[in-house]
């Protein structure tokens, strides 16, 4: 794409409009109307999207905002920031999301918003998730980060809570060259509070109704971001096929659990993760045989040791440390090729523990 996106950057370049302006407006039509909300705000980054929805919902000091530990710490580290306490939701064993029964156990009096995670690039069960929340008068808050294009009940991640979080880190399914983040929202009062926290709080030109931030998203990053637009369904679809092809070859590979897809909803794959006992060796096995993988991520957020404060520990969300101690993420973009694929399988099955994946205890670093 470099041809296309030089000619891209080369408009903004000889337009002027480097921080805000007419591309970052543009891409934010664009994005609005692909995840189906009223609204799209470009921020800076998808940890500040998390954080400026939070802030333009009030959410601060006392409150309590319930999220899954099998995440990236950002989406925690958000919560934080607002001066809110993140409590911690275990997540379902087969869509690695958060459980809807573990959200109703973490709920409190304090508790005001609710953040899933859409981990891997399938959306939590949204349906449940929004019933419990508006039955306790909650916000939900999607971390989306992971999900542009996926679905559930018919609708796209970023339109199914009262705002979505999204992250154009450049390896995201829609990546930007550099760093970018959206809040998408229907609701216009959470649209206009983002917009003026991500512009230092002004509501117009030296108006400054409340004390926000520099999380602007610059020109060139949203002119990026409106040409790979167009390719993200594209993109999304390759990723499924790929899909496809490694779950019905790992199917055979015993001691390899692919991952489960929810249906009818649409997973996009960020990330194609497997659960396989004896996990680092598998990794070490494929790396050998030329195949880095990756894990996300091997030690859930409520075991990081930034987060102990918290007061959580080891036994406090099975799930989700069992999980960490078995995940492996293979190759997955929409650039790898059936040849690649077909190395990627080969040395899986190579690799593959006879061992059962089920018992296996997991390896979490201790800290
Ligand atoms: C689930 C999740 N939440 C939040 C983030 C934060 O996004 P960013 O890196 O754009 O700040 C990421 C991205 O890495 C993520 O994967």
């Amino acid at each position: 794409m470099k041809d296309e996106l030089l000619a891209t950057i080369g408009r903004v370049i000889d337009s002027g409009c480097y921080s805000g302006g007419p591309f970052v407006e543009a891409f934010e039509d664009e994005f609005a109307a692909y995840c189906g909300t009223k609204h799209a705000v470009a921020v800076s980054s998808g940890t500040s999207a998390l954080w400026l929805a939070m802030m333009a919902m009030e959410i601060g000091p006392g409150d309590e905002v319930v999220t899954v530990p099998a995440t990236f710490v950002a989406t925690v580290e958000a919560i934080l920031a607002t001066g809110a306490t993140p409590v911690f939701a275990d997540i379902d064993e087969s869509s690695y999301t958060m459980s809807p029964e573990g959200l109703e156990r973490a709920i409190s009096a304090r508790t005001k918003a609710v953040v899933p995670v859409h981990l891997f690039g399938q959306t939590a069960e949204m349906g449940a998730i929004r019933e419990i929340a508006a039955g306790r008068g909650l916000r939900v808050i999607e971390d989306a980060a992971q999900a542009h294009g996926a679905s559930c009940g018919g609708r796209r991640a970023g339109a199914l809570g009262d705002a979505g979080c999204f992250s154009f880190y450049p390896s995201k399914n829609l990546g930007a060259l550099g760093e970018g983040g959206a809040v998408t929202t229907d609701d216009d009062l959470v649209a206009e509070r983002v917009r003026e926290l991500r512009n230092h709080g002004q509501s117009r030109k030296n108006h400054h109704v409340a004390s926000g931030w520099n999380c602007r998203m610059d020109g060139v990053q949203a002119a990026v971001l409106s040409h790979k637009l167009r390719m993200l369904e594209g993109g999304n679809q390759r990723r499924v096929e790929i899909a496809a092809a490694y779950d019905e070859f790992l199917a055979g590979c015993a001691g390899v659990v692919v991952p489960a897809v929810r249906k009818p909803d649409h997973h996009v794959y960020h990330v194609y993760a497997v659960r396989v006992g004896g996990r680092d060796r598998f990794i070490r096995r494929m790396a050998g045989l030329g195949v880095e993988c990756g894990v996300h991520y091997p030690v859930p957020v409520h075991l990081q040791p930034a987060f102990a404060r918290l007061g959580c520990g080891m036994g406090d969300f099975p799930v989700a440390e069992r999980c960490a101690g078995e995940f492996v993420s293979l190759p997955m973009y929409p650039g790898l090729t059936g040849e690649q694929a077909g190395i990627v399988m080969a040395a899986a099955a190579r690799s593959c523990e006879v061992e059962a994946c089920a018992g296996v205890p997991p390896v979490i670093q201790s800290h």
